[in-house]
């Protein structure tokens, strides 16, 4: 019967079929030690001269590194594993042994030389924890969002309307309408489906021509946004904490051995709970001068900003009330302060910076079109999207969640590049 390695301590004293990967070999005379996975967890594998026969202990002797096998073996406990078994082999069935050395050895690489090896890389120990900690938090958006009857509304990549900003597009030209451009955001289109759906989310890729060579960029990362109507920016800001404290829970409940094999400090992460504390722009730039910095009231934070204020709460931290010049057109003026908008970003804390963007979105059409005008993009685009206020228009918030960055601040990762299966960065697209 074929077992997967999550479940064999279900099979204490039973004699079962795995199937997957030596992913090291030890041997002695008498004794391999094989290394096994496959691709739901790791154990060692002892296949012993005097039990096994003259037969099955040569062919485990031709095996190296990254060979798939089938092994037949008895699931013995032990204390030592983290699944708390080991299996004593009875038969091994190779299905492919590689001719070449494996070209990740156990000696230190430089990331270059993993990342062009990303394909093999994936099959390591750390990486596994680290794409395991990311479906996790996929799941547990997922079922955030279904716990409150959202509606999942799929975004299109291709779009004719600029979402966010006209300085990081990627362009393409889509048959006789000319110009169109990979998304950065599905934010328009699910401002028109919440006001057909009341209530919505999406999960998808965007993309970013960001020149910006950091620890916290990628030209293609995943978003998960969410569009409410009727809720105003106080509800937005709610919302953002509850599903942030939503997925780190989940994460703690439901993939610990991960984080833990990460190395990662899990008191920290036990902290997060709501509430999260709010400072405005103005309160963020106080403390950014306190701190030494020479900030100007007006200017957008970048990553330095970001870590200084953040370093200040032990929790995520929003900031909000931007001046409305450092963000984009389609956000609510303050009413008591035109000059600023009801956003707020979500600044991770431990240096890992803005988790989360989001506003109250301009209802009024006038003022829209105005700001559409103020930022010099084309009206006809964004007719559609000017239609949303013309009939039965809503004060109505939303926000985006970049999936990697929170992937990177969970785990604790040094780098962004490591939280994604296959990164796309300034200057990577392979494999
Ligand atoms: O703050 P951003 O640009 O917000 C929007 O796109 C809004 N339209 C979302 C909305 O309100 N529906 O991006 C949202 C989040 C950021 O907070 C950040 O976590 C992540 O997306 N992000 C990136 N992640 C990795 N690489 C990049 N180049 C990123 N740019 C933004
Ligand atoms: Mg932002």
């Amino acid at each position: 019967m074929w077992v997967y390695v999550e479940d064999l301590k279900d099979y204490i004293g039973q004699e079962v079929e795995l199937r997957g990967w030596v992913w090291n070999i030890r041997s002695s005379g008498k004794i391999h030690f094989l290394q096994f996975r496959d691709g739901t967890g790791f154990v060692q594998v002892v296949v012993e001269r005097s039990d096994v026969g003259e037969e099955v202990f040569e062919v485990a002797s031709k095996l190296r590194i990254e060979s798939s096998v089938i092994i037949r073996g008895k699931i013995v406990e032990d204390r030592r594993s983290p699944y708390g078994v080991e299996v004593h082999a009875k038969g091994i069935v190779p299905v492919q042994i590689p001719e070449e050395p494996y070209p990740i050895s156990k000696k230190d690489h430089g990331i270059d030389f993993l990342m062009s090896y990303r394909h093999l890389w994936l099959r390591s120990r750390r990486q596994f924890h680290i794409l395991k900690v990311r479906d996790a938090m996929l799941t547990a958006i997922r079922q955030f969002y279904r716990q409150r009857n959202f509606v999942l509304i799929d975004t299109p990549i291709f779009t004719g309307a600029i979402g966010e900003s006209a300085g990081n597009l990627f362009e393409l030209d889509y048959f006789d309408y000319g110009k169109v451009y990979l998304t950065q955001t599905g934010q328009l289109y699910l401002e028109a489906a919440c006001m057909a759906f009341g209530k919505v989310y999406n999960l998808g890729p965007t993309f970013r021509a960001e020149k910006s060579k950091t620890r916290r960029h990628l030209i293609e990362f995943w978003m998960h946004e969410a569009e409410v109507a009727y809720y105003e920016h106080e509800d937005n800001l709610r919302l953002q904490e509850e599903l942030v404290s939503y997925i780190v829970k989940y994460v703690l409940d439901n993939a610990l051995e991960h984080l833990i094999a990460l190395g990662r400090d899990v008191s920290k992460l036990e902290k997060v709970c709501v509430p999260f504390e709010r400072i405005t722009y103005d309160e963020a730039i106080k403390l950014l001068q306190k701190n030494g910095s020479d900030i100007r009231w007006g200017d957008d934070f970048g990553g330095d900003e970001e870590t200084i204020i953040a370093s200040n709460f032990e929790k995520p931290v929003f900031v909000t009330h931007y001046p409305r010049k450092a963000k984009a057109f389609y956000m609510q003026p303050d009413p008591h302060k035109p000059e600023v908008v009801l956003c707020g970003d979500l600044l991770a804390p431990e240096g890992y910076g803005e988790i989360i963007g989001g506003s109250q979105r301009i209802h009024d059409y006038n003022l829209l079109l105005d700001r559409l005008n103020e930022f010099n993009l084309p009206e006809d685009k964004y007719q559609w999207y000017l239609d949303l206020r013309k009939w039965g228009s809503v004060p109505h918030s939303g926000f985006g969640l970049g999936i990697e960055r929170t992937v990177a601040w969970i785990c604790g990762l040094e780098h962004i590049r490591e939280s994604i299966p296959f990164a796309r960065t300034l200057y990577r697209i392979y494999p």
